[in-house]
């Protein structure tokens, strides 16, 4: 049957009102069994080279590209084998990764796998030993991927402008333990672009209050589109895999009448699922949700961004609609599997705490950020012992939002008595609020090395909120 004729089949069934229940939940038509809702958002998706099915074994270049971002008009950008996001790597929980990575920019370069728990010299700063990648020159990173999830990676050094510019991709990696009847899986990537009135990237002043706030692009994208159309079957459950690829932008999304069943977030399944009316991703994180649209076919709903201040002394953002879901049909779902995955929650008792104050101020009009005062470039890393449990007390000490991460190792947010939050989730970017306290427990396994944390709001990162954590044998 052709797309065409399946659509206004279904468009027949809608008008017999209660029959389209009972067709429904007959047998599965061929068309619904692979129904497809990401046609219109397709990603890029990395080719595997290794016939090996336990190996994902890519090639990967950052270089400048021309994209049609806006219609009909090409806007220069950095991209990663010439696609914003950068093309989407698949890879199994156990799998091998092998990425043959070439420099094609004018600037040395890394490639940082945000949440992956990678060997530190697989990690991609620029800080320490060789990492740093010089135009032209290559780099192989090759690593296992131990976690399920959804994870991204992207530049670790000129981070703000590089990323600003285009480069940034998703990296997932399939649960092969993940029940089927989850759902028709989508991955979204959230981003923004500054582009001027030609379609050319803007750059911002590098002034005070664009350092403070943010700096947050005119051009909302989701996989590198504006509003793009997503496809639905009224009642057909979908699972939308979300990462925040954004320099500073936070999403707090809606679809209106409709809730979110959130299963997920940074290091994959959480301990067991939550509902979630209007889930926030802040830069850097990521969402594992479910949902199941439900609307007349023919008509559409718009999944909004909704209005978020990063700072209590900060404006909000305006609303945007990040995509329309478009309703092509009628559809059913099965019902959903137990979705409990047992995470052991991390004993903090007697585990030392490590203040860490995101702290900002202003000498002579240029704002200066920093952890615990310090700004990065004039700081002393932190210490831990491999095997370790420390409470991270992540403290804002300023009227702004901070998107907290730390590289390299899962952590657990911690209630006031100082026991995991439940649902358990394995978290490497949290949301610490203005004036606000997270305490975070982390275990680190073996995996010795300099580790950086920062606030992954690009223009804090960049103006000192950074730090490193020596992890020793
Ligand atoms: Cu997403 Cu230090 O990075
Ligand atoms: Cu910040």
């Amino acid at each position: 049957m052709q797309p065409g004729a399946s659509m206004a089949l279904a468009r027949a069934y809608s008008m017999l009102g209660g029959l389209v229940w009972l067709v429904a939940c007959g047998p599965q038509p061929a068309e619904e069994a692979r129904f497809d809702p990401g046609k219109h958002l397709r990603l890029a998706e990395a080719v595997d080279l290794d016939p090996d099915p336990h190996v994902t074994s890519v090639k990967l270049r950052a270089a400048p590209a021309s994209i049609e971002i806006l219609p009909g008009i090409t806007t220069e950008v950095l991209a990663y084998s010439n696609s914003l996001p950068g093309p989407l790597i698949r890879a199994k929980r156990g799998d091998r990764v092998h990425i043959e990575f070439e420099n094609g920019l004018s600037i040395p370069t890394t490639v940082h796998w945000h949440g992956m728990r990678v060997p530190n010299d697989m990690d991609g700063v620029p800080h320490h030993g060789p990492l740093l990648v010089q135009p032209g020159n290559g780099f192989i990173y090759d690593y296992i991927a131990l976690d399920a999830g959804l994870y991204w990676y992207h530049p670790h050094h000129y981070s703000l402008e590089t990323i600003g510019a285009g480069l940034y991709g998703p990296l997932l990696v399939d649960d092969p333990d993940d029940p089927p009847e989850l759902g028709d899986e989508v991955v979204l990537v959230l981003s923004d672009i500054s582009l001027d009135e030609n379609g050319a990237l803007y750059h911002h002043p590098n002034d005070r209050d664009t350092v403070a706030a943010g700096r947050d692009g005119n051009v909302v994208l989701v996989n590198g589109r504006e509003r793009p159309r997503l496809e639905a079957l009224s009642g057909r459950r979908q699972r939308w895999r979300i990462v925040n690829s954004a320099r500073s932008r936070y999403f707090r999304l809606s679809l209106p009448g409709h809730t979110f069943l959130q299963i997920g977030s940074d290091g994959g399944r959480m301990e067991y699922p939550m509902e979630v009316a209007e889930p926030l991703i802040v830069p850097g994180e990521r969402l594992d949700l479910l949902v199941e649209p439900r609307g007349e076919p023919g008509t559409a709903l718009e999944l909004r961004a909704l209005p978020v201040a990063r700072g209590s002394s900060l404006p909000q953002s305006e609303l945007v609609v990040l995509l329309d879901v478009d309703f092509v049909g009628v559809g059913s779902s099965p019902p959903l599997p137990d979705l409990k995955r047992s995470l052991v929650p991390i004993d903090a008792r007697g585990a030392a705490t490590v203040e860490i104050g995101l702290t900002m101020g202003e000498t002579n009009g240029v704002v200066e950020m920093g952890i615990n005062g310090i700004p990065y470039q004039s700081s002393t890393p932190l210490h831990a012992r491999v095997g370790e449990t420390q409470v991270l007390r992540v403290k804002s000490e300023s009227a702004f939002s901070h998107p907290f991460h730390l590289h390299g190792f899962a952590f657990q947010e911690l209630d006031a008595a100082r026991v995991p939050v439940h649902p358990i989730q394995l978290k490497d970017t949290i949301e610490v609020p203005p004036l606000g306290i997270k305490e975070l427990a982390v275990t680190y396994d073996d995996r010795p090395g300099t580790w950086m944390f920062h606030c992954h709001i690009l223009d804090h990162a960049e103006a000192g909120m950074m730090g490193e954590l020596v992890v020793s044998p």
